[in-house]
This record gives C-alpha cells, structure tokens and sequence, in this order.
C-alpha cells in the first residue's frame, strides 16, 4: 500500500479511506493513542490503537522515537487538538527505540541540550519548523533572482585569494604536518603542495562573482563560505551560508535597493509559505519571554516584527550621520556602552548597531559610507569630505536583534585607484592580476552585497543563537558530527 504524507491527511475531508502512514512516535498514551511524526508537517497524526486486539510484545516497543509503519481508516476526531485521526487495523515496528537510552524524552528540552544532540535534534517540532523556514528561505533566494534574470554562478570554495583581506582563512593543504617541505630560508614551501601553491578556504565568492558580472551583468552566488575568527559570539560560525549578487551598472544607490527588496521578498515568501511554523515559532518565543523581567520583552511578537519590516521603508543613513547620533545618545553620555564613541573613524560595535536599530529608529537601517580605513580594499573610493575624511561606498544592513545582516558596496572600478588601494593595505596586487583584468578591459560601474543566510534565518525564526539555525554548527573548538 502507498504511504501517505500526514502533511497531506491533517487537512482532508476524504474520511474514511484506508491509509499507511510511516513515521516516528513521538508519544503513545494509555496503550492506545500514538502520536506520529514524519517530518512533512510540524504537527503529528493521532493513531489509535485497539490494544485489547494487539499483541502485547508489539505494543510494548511503540516507545518515543520508534519508527512505525500503520495503516487503519482516516476518521473524523472526537478528541480535542486535531481534526483527523486514524483507526489502526495494523501496527509494524520498524526500528526500536530504546526508552531507556533514547536522548529526546517527550518533554520540553533546552535549546543547550538539544546543541549536545544536534543529530537527533531536527526529531523536535521547534527544529522541525527552523530547517522547514530555512529551506523555504532558499527556496525563494533562487526564485527572487531568477525572476530577475540573474545567473546563479558556483564560484569556488577552494581559493588562492583573500577576498576580504582580513586574513581569516582555513588553509587547504595536503602537506604532512610531520614531514614540511621547506625552502632555503626556513619558510613553507607550498610549491611541494597540492595545488603549487598556497591555497584556502573561500571568505567569500566576492571576486569571482565580479568576474562573472562583467560578463553576464547580473549574477549572484550562493554557497558555504568560511571564517577562520575566534568570534564566540551568538551571531557567528566558522562556516556559514552566503548569497551574493553582483551588479554591473549599479551604483550603490541600486545595490541598497536591491538589498532591501530582497530581504523584503524573502520575508514575506516565508510568511506567505510557512503559517504553521512561524505560529508555532511565535508562541515558543512568547513562552520562552514570559522567563524574563517585563522589560527585557520585546514589543512586538514574532509576525508583527515580520510585518512590521515589510511595511516600513528602512532608515538610510551615512556613518557619519551614525557617529553623531551615537555621540550624543544617552548610552554614549552615561558611558554605558562598553565601547564608548568618541572619535570619527572608529568601527561600530554590536551594541552600537543595535541602539541605532532597536532604540533610536526602531526599524531596520542601512548605513552608508564608512571610513575608507575599516572596510575591504574593494570598496568604491568617495571624494573625501569638507574635512578631508576618506570614505567608501559601502553600505551596511543592521536588523534588529541582529546587528549586521548585509555587508555591501559599489566596487572600485578605477584600475589606478585600485592598485594604489591595495598597494597601501599589502595586498599582493601581482597575485590579483586576474581580477584587476576586469578593471583593465571594459571596466563599468557595478555593485554587490553578501547577505548572511543565517543571519536572515535567526530573523525570520525569531530564534537567538546562531547554532540553532544551521544543521551542524562549526564555532572555535567545535566541529561536531
Ligand atoms: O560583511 P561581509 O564580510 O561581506 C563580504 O564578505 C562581502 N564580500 C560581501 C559582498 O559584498 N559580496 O559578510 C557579509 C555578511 C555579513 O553581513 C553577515 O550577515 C554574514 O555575511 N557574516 C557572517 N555570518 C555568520 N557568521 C560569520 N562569521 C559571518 N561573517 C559575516
Ligand atoms: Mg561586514
């Protein structure tokens, strides 16, 4: 007999049909009412058991986390909490599980637990409704662009090139740590290596992405990208998913436009496609709020954060604008901000972020044009201020709860300009012959940003921690599973 999805069954009016359902118990109660998941839904299917025509040993191993295969007769429910249920003819037990050993007990567990068993983890309805969001948000990545005609280009993972030249990068080696070809002079020789030459970890597809805009116009990225920062913070991995677009023609004014129609897009895809698991999410956080003291809760719940993005044009403002908004607030004054803003130039922390976003506009913002001494050596060069203050066309995304989500900029397209830049940051411009070559031949204005997909996902789900909302976490010391 076919399987049916219980997806599928939960919303039917077609009772009476003989079904087989497969899945995995999630709780049997009083020897007759099984409660069964199978993934395609957060919500589980009631199976009720005739337990005075079972056999006995078959019931004792219907145990939290067993797979089961029933088939019985769809009926309407008289119980409370769902509208269908089914009648079991027959019970199979697939795979036992063992009550005494099985790590998910039909309880709430913590968030910090279920991190220890992240492979079991995605058998809870909260991750259940995470990687379902997380899957619909990428879903809609690739539509977004390809309605618009984007390319999705693969650009590598394995690299030569620093592209934010922050020097953060997992070196890519087969050399016997044991045994190091050396040169004359004591250094590595990484000509004896793999691929001749030292090689990485991409930080970004950046520059490839650039290549291929220079031909194509409009293309975008959208892979694994890794970081090698000792950031043991609740907002950064070591390895986490990155969407880039890259425009030829655009200035920055069109990136942030495009920015934010995304983000846009993206959330409202997800509120348009995952009802069931926002709601699910939404009433999760508000229990998990009511721990904390009244004024510590946020304003406004899950899907009225949601809508309340979509409806409000996010706040653009200049670094510089920033600086003197945050001079002057009161976290500044009364020297409660742990990083204190004094002087322009300065890079802005994450509390700083979160008191321009959650505090002083209380909505989403993009902030333009930081100081040129901050930012990669990519960034478009501006005319320098009144004050002969250099900046870049960077630009910035901060969200609320969530600091930074998009770092982008229109792109040095002056070949002369360029080189000097990277001249004076050390930036081996003779390695990067190749991507000055774009510069070199048919150079035009273009733009692009990196849009954190985690980062999107913690918005979206309302969830805190980073690790929640990737499958297998890579944070300093942990690379578990
Ligand atoms: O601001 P970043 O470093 O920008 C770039 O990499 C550019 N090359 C992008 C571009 O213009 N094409 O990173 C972009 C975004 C950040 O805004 C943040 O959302 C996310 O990537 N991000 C991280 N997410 C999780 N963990 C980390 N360690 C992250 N570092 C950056
Ligand atoms: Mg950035």
């Amino acid at each position: 007999m076919k399987r049916t999805k219980i997806k599928d069954l939960l919303n039917t009016t077609d009772f009476g049909q003989e079904i087989n359902v497969q899945g995995w118990v999630r709780t049997f109660r009083n020897n007759q009412f099984i409660a069964i998941n199978d993934g395609s839904t957060i919500n589980n299917l009631q199976a009720v058991v005739d337990f005075t025509n079972t056999d006995e040993a078959i019931l004792k191993r219907v145990t939290t986390g067993a797979a089961v295969s029933v088939t019985g007769d769809l009926v309407e429910s008289l119980g409370k909490g769902q509208r269908v249920e089914l009648k079991v003819k027959n019970l199979e037990i697939l795979g036992d599980s063992d009550p005494e050993k099985y790590p998910l007990q039909p309880k709430k567990h913590s968030l910090e637990f279920l991190r220890e068993i992240a492979h079991l983890r995605f058998r809870t309805t909260t991750f259940n409704a995470i990687f379902k969001i997380r899957h619909a948000l990428a879903f809609a990545v690739h539509q977004f662009f390809n309605e618009k005609g984007f390319v999705y280009m693969h650009t590598p993972i394995i690299t030569g090139s620093d592209a934010e030249g922050a020097g953060e990068m997992f070196r890519v080696s087969t050399i016997d740590f044991d045994n190091v070809p050396r040169n004359e002079d004591g250094t590595v020789n990484y000509k004896e290596d793999f691929f001749g030459k030292s090689t990485n970890l991409t930080v970004s597809g950046q520059l490839e992405g650039e290549l291929a805009a220079m031909a194509f116009g409009e293309i975008y990225t959208f892979g694994p990208t890794f970081r090698a920062e000792n950031s043991n913070t609740t907002r950064h991995l070591a390895e986490f998913w990155m969407i880039e677009p890259e425009m030829a023609f655009f200035d920055i004014h069109d990136n942030m436009d495009l920015a934010e129609e995304l983000l846009k897009y993206l959330i409202r895809y997800a509120l348009d496609h995952c009802g069931e698991e926002l709601e699910f999410l939404k009433s999760r956080l508000m229990e998990e709020e009511k721990q904390k003291p009244q004024a510590e809760r946020s304003e406004m719940d899950l899907l009225a954060k949601l809508n309340f993005c979509l409806e409000n044009d996010f706040e653009r403002i200049t670094y510089t604008e920033a600086i003197k908004i945050l001079k002057s607030s009161k976290p500044n004054q009364k020297k409660q901000f742990k990083y204190l803003i004094d002087e322009w130039g300065a890079d802005l922390q994450s509390e700083h972020e979160r008191f321009l976003v959650e505090k002083h506009f209380k909505k989403p913002v993009i902030l333009t044009d930081y100081p040129a001494d901050i930012k990669s050596f990519y960034m478009r060069q501006n005319e320098p201020d009144e004050l002969g203050r250099k900046t870049v066309a960077a630009m910035d995304i901060l969200f609320p709860g969530i600091g930074e989500i998009v770092g982008g900029s229109q792109r040095e397209e002056r070949l002369e300009k360029l080189e000097q830049r990277m001249h004076d940051m050390h930036i081996p411009v003779e390695e990067m012959s190749w991507f000055l070559d774009t510069r070199r031949f048919g150079s035009a204005p273009h733009a692009g940003f990196g849009l954190g997909f985690e980062r999107l996902v913690l918005f979206v789900t309302g969830m805190t921690n980073i690790r929640d909302v990737i499958a297998f976490p890579r944070t300093p010391k942990n690379a578990e599973f």
